[in-house]
């Protein structure tokens, strides 16, 4: 008899819509190809490596590891040896891979929405239980203003997880939590404190790792799929106490990074310094989202990412339908009266903004004189 476990019955599976639309502004991907340069070195490092596909891969990824460890420690100035690195396929597998150690049946994780949907995901997926915060204010429903010191103590001191997960920038809000609150975390907790860091080469704020000396029950969760602009290859890695990531090679699939991911990260981190060229750029098409989306009378919520949460919509979905209706395709994250929006090439991020400018338009036009009068208050958006 083939019967899912019963706490899966029900559950919905994770997936942003995959529409094919020539915009494609919806999973904070980096819009850029990579280098041609770095892409001939890492496809000349695969035919390499191929002929050893008979052999399974360093299970340990020790070369990976290494080159991890230099990067973060160039940019965070803080010294990180290889052996507190850990590295696995996305931060998605970091997370799972946690979840499955530290957390599990009987135990809980708490988590701050509205945040990044997946970790409540891979927490019922290894059968832990998740616990989402209280909100801010209550009766407000999902608050959209940055993570307090204040929220965070007290849903720790309420809940007493096993483990809390703090996401800087957070996604979908796109807003950092500072270090303060990050240290508070850690005193108040009694078990790990995880900071996913997916985003933070988009914003200059110091990260989390700088407080890792202060705090062994702290691990910092990052990725190469957002600035490194490496999202298909799938390389997320995490960094702490090493006795902690040793916990983590108890529940790990064995050989579990391939061959050739090891390889192409390997690669890629070697041109560096190419690879994130782009990110200024980016930040500088996030900035114009920013102005662009002010300027329609749309609220905007952190700018510490590669993508823009705004609000102030009457009718989100219908938002979202018009847009990829003009082939622009942006996310619902289910916040009512919000979309999120990542930050495109130039000509992507024109064409959002000039999409948007045309429905704003015409929804204007439909609502003219009420929207018009009380726009001042925020209210009144057709769409
Ligand atoms: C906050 C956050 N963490 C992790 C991830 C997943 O990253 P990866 O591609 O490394 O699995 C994302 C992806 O959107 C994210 O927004």
């Amino acid at each position: 008899m083939s019967r899912l476990r019963d706490d899966l019955v029900g559950r919905a599976v994770y997936g942003a819509p995959e529409v094919f639309v020539p915009v494609r502004l919806n999973t904070n991907e980096s819009p850029f190809p990579l280098p041609p340069s770095v892409a001939e070195a890492i496809a000349a490092a695969l035919i390499d490596r191929v002929p050893t596909l008979n052999r399974y891969p360093d299970r340990e990824a020790t070369g990976l590891r290494v080159a991890l460890a230099q990067y973060v420690t160039e940019r965070t100035g803080v010294a990180v040896s290889a052996a507190s690195v850990w590295v696995a396929n996305g931060s998605n597998e970091i997370f799972s891979q946690l979840f499955a150690a530290y957390a599990g049946p009987g135990r809980r994780v708490l988590g701050f929405p509205p945040s990044y949907s997946m970790h409540p995901l891979l927490a019922s997926a290894t059968a832990s239980g998740w616990i989402d915060a209280e909100p801010e204010l209550s009766g407000h429903g999902l608050d959209p203003r940055p993570l307090t010191r204040g929220r965070v103590e007290r849903a720790l001191r309420r809940h007493q997880p096993e483990i809390v997960v703090l996401v800087s920038p957070n996604n979908p809000t796109g807003a950092g939590v500072d270090l303060a609150t990050v240290a508070a975390a850690c005193e108040e907790a009694p078990g790990l404190v995880i900071v996913d860091e997916a985003y933070a080469e988009f914003t200059d704020a110091p990260s989390a790792v700088t407080l890792l000396a202060d705090y062994p029950r702290l691990l910092v969760s990052r990725t190469m799929s957002k600035a490194f602009g490496l999202a298909g290859a799938r390389v997320g890695y995490l960094i702490g106490d090493a006795e902690l990531l040793a916990g983590i090679r108890l529940v790990r699939l064995p050989y579990h990074l391939s061959t050739l991911n090891q390889c192409a990260a390997e690669v890629a981190l070697a041109h560096r310094g190419a690879m994130l060229e782009m990110v200024s750029e980016i930040r500088r098409q996030r900035d114009r989202l920013i102005e662009g989306l002010g300027g329609l009378g749309c609220e905007v919520y952190g700018r510490d990412a590669n993508f823009v949460l705004f609000g102030g919509l009457a009718d989100s979905g219908a938002t979202w339908q018009a847009l990829v209706d003009r082939g622009v395709l942006v996310r619902d994250v289910g916040l009512p009266g919000t979309l999120r929006v990542t930050a495109g090439t130039d000509a992507e991020t024109s064409a959002f903004l000039s999409a948007l400018a045309e429905i704003l338009a015409l929804a204007g036009g439909d609502a003219a004189g009420s929207d018009a009068a009380g726009s001042d208050s925020g209210e009144g958006r057709r769409l």
